[in-house]
Protein backbone atom coordinates (compact mmCIF):
# COMPACT_ATOMS: atom_id res chain seq x y z
CA UNK A 1 0.00 0.00 0.00
CA UNK A 2 2.71 2.07 0.74
CA UNK A 3 4.44 1.59 -2.03
CA UNK A 4 1.17 2.64 -4.20
CA UNK A 5 0.95 5.75 -2.85
CA UNK A 6 4.43 6.86 -3.35
CA UNK A 7 3.60 6.26 -6.73
CA UNK A 8 0.80 7.74 -6.67
CA UNK A 9 2.05 10.97 -5.37
CA UNK A 10 1.09 14.63 -6.92
CA UNK A 11 3.89 14.84 -9.39
CA UNK A 12 5.58 17.32 -11.56
CA UNK A 13 7.64 16.38 -14.10
CA UNK A 14 9.37 18.24 -17.29
CA UNK A 15 7.98 16.58 -20.36
CA UNK A 16 10.31 17.62 -23.50
CA UNK A 17 11.51 20.58 -22.00
CA UNK A 18 7.88 21.85 -20.83
CA UNK A 19 6.95 21.78 -17.12
CA UNK A 20 3.90 19.09 -16.69
CA UNK A 21 2.31 18.56 -13.46
CA UNK A 22 0.82 15.43 -13.68
CA UNK A 23 -2.21 14.45 -12.16
CA UNK A 24 -2.99 11.66 -9.14
CA UNK A 25 -2.02 8.52 -11.05
CA UNK A 26 -1.36 4.86 -9.49
CA UNK A 27 1.08 4.31 -12.72
CA UNK A 28 5.08 3.93 -12.40
CA UNK A 29 6.73 7.29 -13.70
CA UNK A 30 8.09 5.66 -17.08
CA UNK A 31 4.23 4.72 -17.55
CA UNK A 32 2.88 8.16 -17.35
CA UNK A 33 5.38 9.80 -19.05
CA UNK A 34 4.32 7.56 -22.13
CA UNK A 35 0.75 8.06 -21.30
CA UNK A 36 1.53 11.99 -21.50
CA UNK A 37 3.98 12.59 -23.89
CA UNK A 38 3.71 9.67 -26.53
CA UNK A 39 -0.03 8.24 -26.32
CA UNK A 40 -2.13 11.51 -25.61
CA UNK A 41 -4.27 12.67 -28.58
CA UNK A 42 -4.53 16.43 -27.19
CA UNK A 43 -5.26 19.29 -29.36
CA UNK A 44 -2.96 22.18 -29.51
CA UNK A 45 -5.61 24.12 -27.36
CA UNK A 46 -6.04 21.44 -24.82
CA UNK A 47 -2.04 21.68 -24.56
CA UNK A 48 -1.91 25.26 -23.94
CA UNK A 49 -4.51 25.03 -21.19
CA UNK A 50 -2.84 22.54 -19.00
CA UNK A 51 0.45 24.42 -19.60
CA UNK A 52 -1.33 27.42 -18.32
CA UNK A 53 -3.05 25.54 -15.82
CA UNK A 54 0.51 23.99 -14.52
CA UNK A 55 1.54 27.14 -12.89
CA UNK A 56 -1.19 27.35 -10.70
CA UNK A 57 -1.04 26.18 -7.15
CA UNK A 58 -3.68 23.52 -7.48
CA UNK A 59 -2.66 22.48 -10.91
CA UNK A 60 -2.99 18.68 -9.68
CA UNK A 61 -6.44 18.84 -9.73
CA UNK A 62 -6.82 19.10 -13.71
CA UNK A 63 -7.83 15.92 -15.12
CA UNK A 64 -4.81 14.24 -17.38
CA UNK A 65 -4.89 13.90 -21.20
CA UNK A 66 -5.93 10.23 -20.97
CA UNK A 67 -9.28 10.91 -19.06
CA UNK A 68 -9.89 13.96 -20.99
CA UNK A 69 -10.26 11.62 -24.61
CA UNK A 70 -11.95 9.07 -22.55
CA UNK A 71 -14.72 11.72 -21.06
CA UNK A 72 -15.22 12.25 -25.24
CA UNK A 73 -15.51 8.95 -25.90
CA UNK A 74 -17.49 7.93 -23.23
CA UNK A 75 -19.70 11.01 -24.36
CA UNK A 76 -19.90 10.17 -28.06
CA UNK A 77 -20.78 6.37 -26.99
CA UNK A 78 -23.61 7.44 -24.93
CA UNK A 79 -24.86 9.67 -28.02
CA UNK A 80 -24.96 12.66 -25.37
CA UNK A 81 -27.01 15.84 -26.31
CA UNK A 82 -27.06 17.12 -22.50
CA UNK A 83 -23.99 16.64 -20.01
CA UNK A 84 -23.04 18.17 -16.45
CA UNK A 85 -19.98 18.51 -14.82
CA UNK A 86 -19.55 18.87 -11.37
CA UNK A 87 -16.49 20.72 -10.69
CA UNK A 88 -14.90 22.76 -13.63
CA UNK A 89 -11.92 24.67 -12.50
CA UNK A 90 -10.01 26.03 -15.36
CA UNK A 91 -12.11 23.77 -18.05
CA UNK A 92 -10.11 21.07 -19.39
CA UNK A 93 -12.83 18.26 -18.72
CA UNK A 94 -15.36 20.48 -19.63
CA UNK A 95 -13.97 21.40 -23.05
CA UNK A 96 -13.47 17.32 -23.51
CA UNK A 97 -16.87 16.96 -23.37
CA UNK A 98 -18.55 19.85 -25.23
CA UNK A 99 -16.10 19.94 -27.95
CA UNK A 100 -17.99 16.28 -29.08
CA UNK A 101 -21.63 17.53 -28.15
CA UNK A 102 -23.49 18.33 -30.72
CA UNK A 103 -23.98 22.34 -31.91
CA UNK A 104 -27.09 22.46 -29.82
CA UNK A 105 -26.05 20.48 -27.52
CA UNK A 106 -25.98 21.59 -23.63
CA UNK A 107 -23.34 20.95 -20.64
CA UNK A 108 -24.09 22.54 -17.66
CA UNK A 109 -21.37 23.03 -15.30
CA UNK A 110 -21.18 23.65 -11.28
CA UNK A 111 -18.56 25.17 -9.85
CA UNK A 112 -17.63 28.20 -6.85
CA UNK A 113 -14.50 29.47 -8.30
CA UNK A 114 -15.33 32.90 -10.50
CA UNK A 115 -11.15 32.68 -10.87
CA UNK A 116 -10.75 29.47 -12.14
CA UNK A 117 -13.45 28.89 -14.51
CA UNK A 118 -12.62 32.51 -16.26
CA UNK A 119 -9.89 30.55 -17.53
CA UNK A 120 -11.86 28.33 -18.70
CA UNK A 121 -14.56 30.77 -20.03
CA UNK A 122 -11.53 32.10 -22.56
CA UNK A 123 -10.86 28.36 -23.93
CA UNK A 124 -13.94 27.63 -24.12
CA UNK A 125 -14.57 30.85 -26.25
CA UNK A 126 -11.67 30.06 -28.78
CA UNK A 127 -12.56 26.25 -28.74
CA UNK A 128 -16.00 27.51 -30.49
CA UNK A 129 -18.02 25.83 -27.60
CA UNK A 130 -19.20 28.60 -25.11
CA UNK A 131 -22.49 29.11 -26.14
CA UNK A 132 -23.17 24.80 -25.32
CA UNK A 133 -21.88 25.56 -22.10
CA UNK A 134 -23.93 26.72 -19.26
CA UNK A 135 -21.55 27.63 -16.00
CA UNK A 136 -23.48 27.72 -12.76
CA UNK A 137 -21.38 29.71 -10.34
CA UNK A 138 -23.30 28.29 -7.11
CA UNK A 139 -22.70 25.13 -4.55
CA UNK A 140 -23.05 22.35 -6.81
CA UNK A 141 -26.00 20.47 -4.46
CA UNK A 142 -28.04 24.18 -5.06
CA UNK A 143 -27.26 23.58 -8.79
CA UNK A 144 -28.29 20.19 -9.25
CA UNK A 145 -31.50 20.59 -6.59
CA UNK A 146 -32.82 23.33 -8.41
CA UNK A 147 -32.02 21.07 -12.26
CA UNK A 148 -34.32 18.46 -10.71
CA UNK A 149 -36.88 20.99 -9.11
CA UNK A 150 -37.15 22.47 -12.79
CA UNK A 151 -37.78 19.50 -14.42
CA UNK A 152 -34.72 18.02 -15.58
CA UNK A 153 -34.80 14.81 -14.09
CA UNK A 154 -34.44 11.89 -16.44
CA UNK A 155 -33.13 14.43 -19.58
CA UNK A 156 -29.56 14.24 -19.24
CA UNK A 157 -27.40 11.89 -20.81
CA UNK A 158 -23.55 12.15 -19.07
CA UNK A 159 -22.47 13.07 -15.97
CA UNK A 160 -18.93 13.56 -14.48
CA UNK A 161 -18.09 14.16 -10.98
CA UNK A 162 -14.92 15.56 -10.09
CA UNK A 163 -15.36 18.19 -6.97
CA UNK A 164 -15.20 17.94 -3.40
CA UNK A 165 -14.76 14.34 -2.38
CA UNK A 166 -17.39 14.39 1.01
CA UNK A 167 -20.55 15.44 -1.57
CA UNK A 168 -19.87 12.92 -3.77
CA UNK A 169 -22.63 11.02 -2.62
CA UNK A 170 -25.17 13.86 -3.00
CA UNK A 171 -23.83 14.73 -6.31
CA UNK A 172 -24.08 10.96 -6.93
CA UNK A 173 -28.02 10.60 -6.13
CA UNK A 174 -28.82 13.91 -8.07
CA UNK A 175 -27.30 12.74 -11.67
CA UNK A 176 -28.78 9.62 -11.36
CA UNK A 177 -32.05 11.25 -10.80
CA UNK A 178 -30.85 14.03 -13.82
CA UNK A 179 -29.62 11.29 -15.65
CA UNK A 180 -32.11 9.00 -18.28
CA UNK A 181 -32.03 5.15 -18.67
CA UNK A 182 -29.13 3.99 -20.10
CA UNK A 183 -27.10 7.73 -19.45
CA UNK A 184 -23.83 7.56 -17.71
CA UNK A 185 -22.11 8.96 -14.37
CA UNK A 186 -18.02 9.00 -14.79
CA UNK A 187 -16.65 9.64 -10.91
CA UNK A 188 -13.65 10.35 -11.10
CA UNK A 189 -10.96 9.96 -7.92
CA UNK A 190 -12.58 6.69 -6.81
CA UNK A 191 -9.20 5.16 -5.62
CA UNK A 192 -7.52 8.49 -4.18
CA UNK A 193 -4.32 7.57 -4.32
CA UNK A 194 -4.81 3.77 -3.14
CA UNK A 195 -6.01 4.89 0.11
CA UNK A 196 -9.51 3.65 -0.29
CA UNK A 197 -7.91 0.17 -0.28
CA UNK A 198 -6.05 1.40 3.40
CA UNK A 199 -8.65 0.17 5.99
CA UNK A 200 -6.52 2.01 8.36
CA UNK A 201 -6.50 5.51 6.34
CA UNK A 202 -9.98 7.44 8.01
CA UNK A 203 -9.96 11.01 7.28
CA UNK A 204 -13.64 12.36 6.12
CA UNK A 205 -12.41 12.20 2.30
CA UNK A 206 -11.36 8.84 1.83
CA UNK A 207 -14.01 7.52 4.09
CA UNK A 208 -16.81 9.12 1.72
CA UNK A 209 -14.85 7.30 -1.22
CA UNK A 210 -14.51 4.17 0.33
CA UNK A 211 -18.46 3.74 1.46
CA UNK A 212 -19.56 5.61 -2.11
CA UNK A 213 -17.40 2.56 -3.74
CA UNK A 214 -18.99 0.29 -1.91
CA UNK A 215 -23.07 1.46 -2.48
CA UNK A 216 -22.19 1.78 -6.39
CA UNK A 217 -21.03 -1.67 -6.36
CA UNK A 218 -24.30 -3.12 -4.35
CA UNK A 219 -26.75 -0.32 -6.21
CA UNK A 220 -29.63 -2.33 -8.29
CA UNK A 221 -30.30 1.17 -10.10
CA UNK A 222 -26.96 1.31 -12.31
CA UNK A 223 -24.14 -0.94 -13.89
CA UNK A 224 -20.87 -0.39 -12.64
CA UNK A 225 -17.55 -0.44 -13.07
CA UNK A 226 -14.20 1.10 -11.63
CA UNK A 227 -11.55 2.09 -14.16
CA UNK A 228 -7.91 2.36 -13.27
CA UNK A 229 -7.36 5.68 -15.01
CA UNK A 230 -5.51 8.29 -13.36
CA UNK A 231 -6.87 8.32 -10.15
CA UNK A 232 -9.96 5.56 -10.67
CA UNK A 233 -12.49 6.26 -12.46
CA UNK A 234 -15.85 4.77 -11.46
CA UNK A 235 -18.47 4.53 -14.49
CA UNK A 236 -22.19 3.91 -13.36
CA UNK A 237 -24.62 3.48 -16.42
CA UNK A 238 -28.37 3.47 -15.01
CA UNK A 239 -30.08 1.06 -15.59
CA UNK A 240 -34.15 1.20 -17.06
CA UNK A 241 -35.86 -0.97 -14.62
CA UNK A 242 -35.83 1.13 -11.24
C1 LIG B 1 -10.66 18.63 -9.13
S1 LIG B 1 -11.21 20.22 -9.58
C2 LIG B 1 -12.04 19.90 -11.10
C3 LIG B 1 -11.07 19.64 -12.24
C4 LIG B 1 -11.71 19.71 -13.60
N1 LIG B 1 -12.71 18.68 -13.77
C5 LIG B 1 -10.65 19.66 -14.70
O1 LIG B 1 -10.73 18.80 -15.58
O2 LIG B 1 -9.73 20.47 -14.70
C6 LIG B 1 -12.50 20.47 -8.42
C7 LIG B 1 -13.34 21.71 -8.63
O3 LIG B 1 -14.49 21.58 -7.79
C8 LIG B 1 -14.88 22.85 -7.36
N2 LIG B 1 -15.69 22.71 -6.15
C9 LIG B 1 -15.29 22.43 -4.90
N3 LIG B 1 -16.34 22.39 -4.06
C10 LIG B 1 -17.44 22.64 -4.82
C11 LIG B 1 -18.83 22.72 -4.54
N4 LIG B 1 -19.31 22.54 -3.30
N5 LIG B 1 -19.68 23.01 -5.55
C12 LIG B 1 -19.21 23.18 -6.82
N6 LIG B 1 -17.91 23.10 -7.13
C13 LIG B 1 -17.03 22.84 -6.15
C14 LIG B 1 -13.56 23.59 -7.13
O4 LIG B 1 -13.77 24.99 -7.19
C15 LIG B 1 -12.69 23.04 -8.26
O5 LIG B 1 -12.69 23.90 -9.36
Amino acid sequence: MKCLVRVARLRTARFGGMLRVMSRSLLPDAVERYLAVEISRETPLQRRLREETSHLPDAGMQIGADQGALLAMLVRLVGGRRAIEVGTFTGYSALAVASVLPADGKLVCCDVSEQWTSVARRYWQEAGVADRIELKLAPATETLTALIRDGGAGTFDFAFIDADKTNYDAYYESCLKLLRAGGLIALDNMLWSGRVADPHVHDADTDALRDLNAKIRDDARVDACLLTVGDGVMLAQKRSTQ
